[in-house]
């Protein structure tokens, strides 16, 4: 008799096999993330050259009260925020609702019950009053479960330019999915950061202390640990380029030299000639024109928008067209 062993296939696995085997190689920037990866992105925001944060926390910070007028509804809405990552920016924008008076629960959404956890006993510590109710799951599982309620008005929120690492069709399947679980007087709130001087763009994607470059080489730090590969990070280039008539950013790793890299748990050689790249992430840059176009092929129309005072970043508000 034969016993036969069935091999799960991770979709990390299925991926990093697939991209590192094609021409020109790939790595999805998704898999930046994990618990160094977290700091590193952490680290980022705090960076006075990573504008992105500072421009949204000015926007909400300087037109709560605009926004917060646009959200309101007769019998209250649900603030269901996809993503919430630590609420620094949403905080501001909790704590002013909750000083009106307005009717409003929380609803962040994430995959990590820690970071819900953490995120709940942080929100409470600072409004206690506050109806917070954390939903576990992926942003579409949860969408889908509160689509059908109804009972509502829904403002979802989708802060820090995250559509940005999706291409265009990609954005457009992500907002078409959310357009289909929205009633006629729901609302999305997004940030897109916006095309800008260049110069700019590249400055937050290559910061002299390395930062950018750790967060980027983390993909490979985490095929050796968790795929037992033997990438020797160093020999490996931060390289970023900006195309200002796209307004596409896109981070590349390049290989210094002629490399042979194992990685043991995949039974893979992936050979690498000297500067040969990894694609790893686009970070897209917008204007009103692309929003506008993004929107209507998703079956949503602009309905408010915010900026900050340089005008490197904006906030829209959409509703279903
Ligand atoms: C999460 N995302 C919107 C960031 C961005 O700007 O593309 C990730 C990032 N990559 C490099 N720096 C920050």
């Amino acid at each position: 008799m034969t016993t036969k062993t069935t091999q799960y296939i991770s979709t990390f696995e299925k991926d990093v096999t697939k991209g590192l085997s094609s021409f020109p190689k790939s790595l999805s920037s998704k898999y930046f993330y994990d618990k160094k990866g977290d700091k590193l992105f952490q680290d980022i925001m705090a960076m006075p050259t990573y504008y992105l944060t500072d421009s949204e926390y000015e926007i909400i910070a300087s037109q709560k009260e605009d926004i917060s007028v646009a959200f309101q509804a007769k019998s209250g809405f649900d603030l269901i925020e996809l993503g919430a990552g630590d609420g620094k920016k949403t905080k501001v924008l909790l704590k002013y609702l909750s000083e009106k008076g307005i009717d409003y629960s929380y609803l962040p959404i994430d995959i990590s019950q820690n970071v819900l956890d953490g995120l709940k006993e942080s929100v409470q510590q600072e409004i206690p009053n506050i109806d917070i109710k954390p939903q576990q799951g992926t942003y579409f599982e949860v969408l889908d479960d509160l689509a059908s309620y109804k009972a509502r008005k829904k403002v979802i929120l989708f802060l820090g330019s995250n559509i940005g690492n999706l291409l265009h069709p990609q954005a457009i399947d992500f907002l078409a999915h959310i357009q289909e679980g929205m009633n006629t007087d729901d609302l999305l709130f997004m940030g897109f950061d916006q095309k800008k001087n260049p110069q700019t763009i590249l400055d937050a994607y290559n910061d002299k202390e390395g930062i950018t470059a750790a967060f980027n080489k983390n993909v490979l730090h985490r095929i050796n640990n968790e795929l037992n590969a033997n990438f020797d990070v160093d020999q490996f280039l931060h390289w970023e380029v900006y195309d200002p008539e796209t307004g596409t950013a896109k981070s590349y790793l390049v290989s210094k030299k002629e490399q042979l890299v194992k990685i043991d748990k995949l039974q893979l050689e992936v050979p690498f000639n000297a500067w040969e790249t990894i694609h790893t992430e686009i970070s897209q840059k917008y204007d009103d024109n692309i929003v506008s176009w993004l929107a209507s092929e998703s079956g949503l129309q602009i309905v408010n928008q915010f900026t900050d005072s340089k005008g490197y970043y904006k906030n829209y508000i959409f509703k279903k067209k």
